[in-house]
């Protein structure tokens, strides 16, 4: 693939499509820049085609209709989990890697990767703190963290913004919900960074091999904060998941230890692409950003658009727990991993009007960033209140606002998010 140069010096697309498209089957490079940095022209095609197909590159079915994958995200028949119900051997799965084991143990017990019954059960400890009118609380605080960072650099006249607010925002808040000090809210940015990493196409051993380091270093610092919490309870959530019981029970260590890390990774890493995507999103629009938060509600659907239009998740799998023929005719066997795509349902034109405009005027905003069904995600009324907060304190401090250099998106497609976002003002 040809790479030609803008003016800023970074390479823009070629004239070729980085994809193929044909008899439902794709073959798109997602480590490639031109797919990674717009996904969407590769949605546009799979949306003309067919709101099903074969990934090749995956080697798994793939869903990118807004039905579709609605659907499928609560569709029962379908899990996160697997080996309870077949072996590696039979699922011709990798046997687990020695190199990865801590990592692999941040996840044994992550949300994500559960069913019911141990799924409902570690989720309905730390569900009432995320609830909308406990987190609707935080609303002051949030505010006066946004104001408080703006102060740090508004006599600069610019900023890296992802490094500057949007990671600190969230990383902040859900340390201090946890119980941790404000002071570790980078340090946890960093290793969620390395932890996360993994979940790239193609991961190098390198890559590999930072993120478990990352969880040994994360791992034995919350076990650190357990034993300290154990001597002497607070009023935080590490508390709360050390000492309630559920039937007479309390989690296990490891199970604390997984779903602090989870809450820590998750509560930060897509609500800090929002922002960066929202904002240049917004600087990249012809639109006026007072009219974009002009009120609640109009900073609500904003917020909404900002989600629908450039999601930070891209794509999330499941396994087939059954053989199952779906609607469409499609059979896919018990084990088989289907791709669930939010960015491109959040695309389809057969649900959103103009969908590659972004327009926080629109009626139709609701979309599926968020997910559905049981893993619907926890934090999201969490995430929207910071995102609300954020967005129109940054516009109404620095209305000036504008973008220094071209932004660039990471090369991690499922985290489809900013290397960097440079503003001026
Ligand atoms: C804009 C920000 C966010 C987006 C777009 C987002 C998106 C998602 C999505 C799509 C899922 C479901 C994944 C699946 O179905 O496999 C999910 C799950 C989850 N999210 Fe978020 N999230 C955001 C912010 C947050 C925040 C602030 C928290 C803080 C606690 C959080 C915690 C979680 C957790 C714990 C889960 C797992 C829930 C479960 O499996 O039951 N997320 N998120």
């Amino acid at each position: 693939m040809r790479h030609d140069t803008t003016p800023h010096g970074f390479p823009s697309l070629s004239a070729a499509a980085p994809f193929t498209l044909a008899d439902r089957h794709a073959d798109a490079q997602p480590r490639e820049l031109a797919f990674y940095r717009d996904p969407y022209a590769f949605y546009d095609a799979v949306h003309a085609a067919s709101p099903a197909f074969f990934w090749d590159n995956y080697g798994h079915w793939c869903f990118a209709g807004f039905k579709e994958v609605s659907a499928l995200l609560r569709d029962k028949r379908f899990g996160r989990q697997i080996l309870h119900l077949m072996s590696r051997e039979e699922l011709g799965m990798a046997p687990p890697k020695p190199h990865t084991a801590a990592f692999d143990q941040t996840e044994k017990y992550s949300l994500l990767a559960l069913e019911p019954p141990t799924h409902t059960r570690l989720r309905g400890l730390v569900n009432r703190a995320f609830v909308s009118r406990n987190v609707e609380q935080l609303r002051p605080r949030i505010e006066r963290l946004a104001n408080q960072l703006i102060d740090g650099f508004e006599a600069d006249g610019q900023v890296e913004l992802l490094r500057a607010f949007a990671a600190p925002v969230p990383a902040i808040v859900i340390a201090e919900m946890i119980g941790l000090p404000a002071d570790m809210a980078m340090q946890l940015v960093d290793w969620s960074n390395r932890m996360v990493a993994m979940y790239m196409f193609g991961v190098t051993h390198e890559t590999e091999l930072d993120a478990n380091e990352a969880s040994i270093e994360f791992m034995d610092y919350v076990r650190h904060v357990i034993a300290e919490r154990r001597r002497q309870p607070r009023e935080d959530l590490l508390t709360h998941m050390l000492t309630t019981e559920i039937d007479g029970e309390r989690l296990t260590e490891d199970e604390v230890i997984s779903t602090t890390i989870l809450l820590l990774n998750a509560g930060h890493e897509a609500t800090v692409h929002t922002t960066g995507n929202g904002v240049k999103a917004i600087l990249e629009s012809a639109l006026d950003p007072k009219s974009l938060f002009a009120d609640d509600k109009q900073t609500e659907a904003t917020v909404e658009e900002c989600l629908r239009y450039d999601a930070p998740l891209h794509m999330f799998t499941r396994y087939a727990l059954q053989d199952v023929t779906l609607d469409n005719g499609l059979s896919v066997k018990q084990g088989e991993t289907i791709g669930l795509m939010l960015g491109a349902a959040n695309r389809d034109p057969s649900r959103f009007a103009a969908p590659n405009r972004f327009d926080p005027f629109r009626p139709d905003g609701a979309n599926v960033s968020f997910g559905a069904g049981i893993h619907f995600c926890i934090g999201a009324p969490l995430a929207r209140i910071e995102l609300q907060v954020a967005m129109k304190t940054l516009f109404d401090r620095l209305p000036g606002l504008k973008p220094a250099t071209e932004p660039q998106y990471k090369n991690i497609y499922h985290f489809h998010g900013l290397e960097r976002l440079e503003v001026s003002w």
